[in-house]
């Protein structure tokens, strides 16, 4: 009889020729459980995504609830489901009051799907601005404003009039004019290696978008739900988007994503014609459920403002000649090594030290450390431990040329 593992190469799609290829047999708080009773630190939140940790009991209880009384109704947008209208309204009451208006989706890339329409829907026009090293997703919109060429070039043909301009360069925002449906940015990037906008930067696209009647939307995919720190990375900056779109922690550990405007602009796809987005399963009664247990925790137990507490715990631990710089707020931390040859070896070698790591997509110096908001103060203490024996074998086995 073949193994899991086997049948896991033989039958399912992969992403790439070395997955991770971990087996979890359970989940809780911020450690996965594999056979035999082996324990990892999840450092990675399954990318920003476990903000309260694993089946944390209330969303897990909110999920059952939800069960109980019915799974999928009908299509989005036609039958009024209570877990979608309790969770817009929560999400309305913690955003600026222009974001008011919540389309639910299933994924961060649908949601960016979703939000680029709009924006052309509302302005008429089609040129989109985006930033060099940004990641929005995978699928074709979301892909011809990936800031890289490296998973993008196999597929051209992609949407056209996009235009890609290097952040942090206010030499470049002259593109942004009257021909512009939107510029599209993450406010802090994440896949890039948690790069920060420059003070003042993202005030002067504000005023650009503003003057030229462009839409600014913000991607806080990875950004959201406490994970910088602040609630969104809107309250951090002070800057109002015109479209927010978000995912990941969204959902509370299931699919679940949403771009959001104002009732006026999201009015757009509702008329002339009707149907500007569609969607079966987005705003899964049960997704919207979990996410709103998970938001009301994160609320409740102000989880994002402690997780600055624990960034500098981690930095206060996490000391080592081989890291030059830790990068980023509240629990999305970049590691930044002096030398990048060690990251391969470090990210594979971390499960056998009881951690889970991971790379970003576009910055092959650092690795990431997002564990969920809850972790502890001694479950961070373990884990600096572990990733200090971890840094010391990868300095003494891994050969530099
Ligand atoms: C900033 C950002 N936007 C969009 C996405 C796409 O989300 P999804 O993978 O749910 O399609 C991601 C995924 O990593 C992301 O990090």
């Amino acid at each position: 009889m073949l193994t899991n593992r086997q049948l896991f190469q033989l039958h399912l799609g992969q992403t790439s020729p070395a997955p991770l290829m971990l087996e979890i047999e359970k989940a809780e708080g911020v450690w996965l459980f594999g056979p035999g009773g082996k324990k990892i630190i999840d450092l990675i939140s399954g990318v920003s995504v476990s903000n309260t940790g694993h089946r944390h009991p209330k969303v897990v209880a909110a999920i059952k609830d939800q069960v109980d009384s019915y799974l999928h109704l009908m299509v989005y947008g036609e039958i009024i489901q209570s877990p979608q209208v309790k969770y817009a309204e929560k999400l309305s009451s913690l955003l600026p009051e222009n974001l008011s208006s919540v389309y639910f989706v299933n994924s961060g890339s649908e949601a960016i799907e979703g939000a680029l329409k709009l924006a052309k829907r509302y302005t008429g026009r089609s040129k989109i601005v985006y930033f060099a090293n940004s990641y929005h997703g995978s699928t074709h919109a979301a892909l011809s404003i990936q800031g890289s060429p490296v998973y993008k070039s196999a597929f051209l043909p992609l949407l056209p009039d996009t235009w890609q301009i290097p952040f942090n360069d206010s030499s470049s925002l002259n593109i942004i004019d009257d021909k512009c449906a939107c510029v599209i940015l993450e406010p802090v990037q994440a896949e890039a290696g948690v790069i920060y906008p420059d003070e003042g930067w993202l005030g002067e696209i504000r005023r650009r978008c503003t003057d030229s009647g462009t839409m600014l939307i913000f991607d806080e995919v990875q950004t959201g739900f406490g994970r910088t720190g602040d609630l969104f990375a809107i309250n951090k900056f002070g800057i109002i988007p015109d479209i927010l779109v978000l995912a990941k922690a969204l959902g509370g550990g299931m699919p679940l994503g949403a771009f959001i405007s104002s009732k006026e602009i999201m009015d757009t796809l509702t008329f002339n014609p009707p149907l500007g987005h569609i969607t079966t399963f987005g705003g899964h009664p049960v997704c919207c459920a979990a996410g709103l247990a998970s938001l009301e925790v994160i609320v409740d137990e102000n989880l994002a403002a402690l997780s600055r507490s624990k960034e500098k715990l981690f930095r206060q631990l996490l000391r080592h000649e081989m890291i030059s710089e830790i990068r980023g707020e509240g629990l999305l931390l970049a590691v930044q090594l002096r030398n990048n040859g060690y990251i391969p070896w470090i990210i594979e070698h971390a499960p056998e030290y009881g951690l889970l790591l991971d790379y970003f997509l576009f910055n092959p110096g650092s690795f990431r450390i997002a564990p969920p908001l809850i972790i502890s103060n001694d479950e961070i203490t373990e884990a600096c431990s572990r990733l200090k024996m971890l840094l010391d074998d990868a300095a003494s086995k891994v050969e530099i040329k």
